[in-house]
């Protein structure tokens, strides 16, 4: 498969555009039936799927390798320890990190935020300070913040966006003032698709010394991430989104500030030393990584990273580029569908509603036709009430998905409004 793919970069390299059936070959789950039809998986921004030669690594891992890592003296031990760590070097690679103790490995993004919010925002922010999220955050980018500041006495203030989905970057210079103490921001929202300026939000909070962490759940998955050129403090995507099992994922910090911040678990392996008087903490990255982790899973986020360089990230993107373009056209030809989210810079997110009809009932019926989306508010019920719907039928796309994918999920959508005319 490896071989498959580098060839394919090669190929791609000398101008041949991207062969999509072969991509789709390098992916197991996609070659099955649901309700008696090809499957379209079109649930990417949740999940996306995983190729065969990240099952393999994990198998092989199981097979061969499985123990505990940093703990032990003996052969498994220091090879699961050295696949463990050689991941970490990859996720450094991959975001462009200065070194790889920033990269702190977790369960996802969720758990990348919590672990900020513990470590930084539970230690530096306080009474009457301010935190500036957007009005398009997921609700894992709200409520840790707002549970800091229900604690702290802390305010939580909300960059809004206009009509297309692309947040107001005046309002948010208006929000930005001595008070403000953190800002945290989703790099490509997973309800509207829309990409926001995060380089350009950086630096203006910068200006003002404040910290920014970027979800980068729906981002990572789709563009090169380059942490040091945005200069973002905090950075964190999931495994899952990102083509590896569930149960991986990293949070990116710097490390002078990881160095400042609380550690988030206490446990076995975050720890120097342990007396019943006190504790003296690892040093970085291990002080963030409590507990026996999901070794396979974070193994695996490694793999899924050399199969993306193996293909080629920017190919990939120009594919789901092509095809949200394509999708969009598609879709809004349909009489009766609306579109949420039509902002400028949009990647791989089609969130759409019809007249009439409830997105679960759309997503029933597209179930019924072999094809995944997921509907409902998308964990951003505050995206859903600043377009004053109660949810949306969303399509996200990843690289394995095809023209024609899109064209039967057109068709069906047509499909779904006779059924309710
Ligand atoms: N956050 C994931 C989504 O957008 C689960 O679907």
């Amino acid at each position: 498969m490896a071989t498959i793919a580098r060839s394919l970069k090669e190929e791609q390299k000398s101008g041949n555009t991207w062969d999509v059936e072969r991509i789709r070959a390098d992916f197991p789950v996609l070659h099955q039936t649901v309700n008696g039809k090809p499957l379209v998986y079109l649930d990417n921004g949740a999940s996306s799927q995983v190729p065969q030669i990240v099952i393999d690594r994990g198998s092989a891992y199981l097979e061969q390798e499985h123990s505990n890592i940093h703990r032990g003296v003996h052969y498994l031990s220091q090879r699961a320890t050295t696949a463990y760590e050689g991941a970490r070097e990859k996720v450094k690679r991959f975001i462009n990190a200065r070194d790889v103790k920033e990269c702190i490995f977790v369960r996802g993004a969720t758990e990348g935020i919590n672990l900020v919010m513990h470590g930084y925002g539970r230690k530096f922010i306080g009474a009457g300070d301010e935190i500036v999220i957007s009005a398009m955050e997921h609700h894992a980018n709200i409520v840790p913040w707002q549970m800091l500041c229900e604690e702290k006495g802390a305010r939580l203030r909300v960059i809004p966006m206009n009509d297309a989905g692309e947040l107001l970057l005046d309002d948010y210079d208006a929000l930005l003032n001595e008070r403000t103490k953190f800002v945290a921001v989703t790099h490509v929202s997973n309800a509207l698709g829309t990409i926001n300026p995060i380089k350009e939000i950086t630096e203006r909070a910068h200006k003002y010394g404040v910290p920014v962490l970027i979800d980068g759940a729906q981002s990572a998955p789709h563009m090169p991430i380059d942490v040091q050129d945005l200069d973002c403090d905090f950075f964190t995507f999931s495994g899952h989104k990102l083509y590896a099992p569930t149960g991986s994922g990293i949070v990116y910090g710097k490390a002078e500030l990881l160095d400042r911040m609380n550690p988030f678990q206490g446990g076995g392996d975050m720890i120097k030393s342990v007396t019943f008087e006190k504790t003296t903490y690892a040093d970085l990255p291990n002080k963030f990584e409590a507990g026996t982790p999901a070794i396979a899973s974070q193994i695996g986020l490694g793999a899924s990273i050399d199969y993306l360089d193996s293909i080629g990230r920017e190919e990939a993107a120009a594919h789901e580029h092509e095809l949200l373009r394509y999708a969009t056209e598609k879709i809004t030809a349909i009489e009766g569908v609306r579109i949420i989210g039509t902002a400028r810079e949009k990647a791989s997110v089609l969130s759409f509603v019809i007249d009439e009809i409830h997105p679960h009932d759309i997503g029933t019926i597209l179930d019924q036709e072999g094809i995944a989306v997921r509907a409902g508010h998308h964990c951003a019920q505050p995206v859903m009430q600043r377009f004053n719907i109660p949810a949306t039928a969303r399509a996200s796309f990843a690289f394995y998905n095809t023209k024609e994918e899109v064209d039967v999920l057109a068709h069906t959508i047509e499909k779904v409004i006779e059924i309710f005319s």
